[in-house]
């Protein structure tokens, strides 16, 4: 399928994916975006057991398929994400039950598999996966992928380092299909900003923590609606890997300035239970704090966010009259 016959298939109201949160994202989340015109996505690993994880694909498809039927309308696509990398021993049970229930968008972080690749494709599901640098992007269009998110400086999460500007600019020197830009789009003025600089599709996390539908406690959205960019702290002290993260949360657990530049994970114990621990109470959080004022439904966000999008591309065409 060429890039847009792939965007007309989403039957997207905005071009936006929900991206997957650690913690955050769960089946609530993920319906309401489907639901309202958006692609919903959880990690694979936000439920305790595969067992568990298979449980909430089932609920999400029964919810679908009677939404459908009762209003005659197609939602769009929802994605699962993988983090395909050593330290996850769930990742090959979780892909085969991915396969089993034909899972249409798979996100990957870390490794771009062929193999990975060439399983989802064999029942018609997608691959997107994230990326930080031009090299990544070309191993990962190498084993095939669909779709490439860039996840650019000051995102939520493991953050890149790249300015999206040039970062868009340079993969699409190589590279013609599916872009899903990561990183501090928070509002619809954001999303046209996103396609402006030649991005296909938005990639929001931070955003969508301060829905009603998101797994978080209210400390930490109240922590969101507070902050500007100031508050953010780009460090490798929680995971070993650099990302931004809320400064009151990381004081609040007595992670001092001084320890933000270490390289080294701080040693909250063993594995993915105290890392998970860890990610409970220091809170993740991108640059796009600074636009996020209030808490909304999923339903409420998406209609702004539509309202917005619109009113900024009618905006750009103005331009048009004077400069052109
Ligand atoms: C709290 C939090 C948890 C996240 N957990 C994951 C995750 O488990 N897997 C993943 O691929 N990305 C994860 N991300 C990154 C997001 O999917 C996405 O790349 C990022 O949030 C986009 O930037 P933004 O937050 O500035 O919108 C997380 C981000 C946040 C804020």
């Amino acid at each position: 399928m060429t890039k847009d016959e792939l965007l007309e298939s989403f039957n997207l109201k905005i071009p936006v994916v929900a991206s997957p949160m650690f913690i955050i994202s769960q089946t609530e989340l993920v319906k309401e975006c489907c639901k309202n015109g958006i692609i919903g996505t959880f990690p694979a690993l936000n439920n305790r057991s595969t067992e568990g994880f298979e449980e909430w694909l089932i609920e999400l498809q029964e919810s679908f398929k009677e939404w459908e039927e009762q209003t005659g309308k197609k939602a769009p696509p929802y994605g699962v994400n993988l983090i395909v990398h050593k330290t996850n021993p769930r990742v090959n049970a979780d892909l085969e039950v991915c396969v089993r229930h034909k899972v249409p968008i798979i996100i990957t972080s870390l490794g771009a598999v062929q193999e990975l690749v060439d399983e989802v494709h064999s029942y018609g599901g997608l691959v997107f996966h994230d990326v930080t640098n031009l090299r990544h992007a070309c191993k990962a269009i190498e084993a095939g992928v669909d779709g490439l998110v860039l996840v650019t400086a000051g995102a939520g999460g493991h953050a890149g380092t790249r300015n999206p500007i040039p970062f868009i600019a340079e993969i699409r020197e190589i590279w013609d299909g599916l872009i899903l830009l990561g990183g501090n789009i928070s509002t619809g003025q954001d999303i046209a900003t996103a396609l402006q600089m030649g991005a296909d599709i938005a990639y929001m996390g931070t955003r969508f923590i301060n829905t009603t539908e998101a797994v978080a406690e209210d400390a930490y959205k109240q922590m969101i609606i507070d902050a500007g960019t100031d508050d953010i702290v780009y460090t490798a002290a929680v995971s070993g890997v650099p990302a931004n993260f809320l400064k009151q949360s990381l004081t609040q657990v007595g992670i001092t300035p001084e320890m933000w530049n270490t390289k080294n994970k701080i040693d909250f114990g063993k594995g993915l239970s105290a890392e998970a621990k860890a990610w409970k109470t220091i809170w993740s959080a991108g640059q796009g704090v600074a636009t996020i004022k209030d808490i909304l439904s999923v339903k409420d966000l998406i209609a702004r966010l539509k309202k917005e999008f619109i009113a900024a591309l009618e905006q750009q065409s103005q331009h048009l009259e004077r400069y052109r």
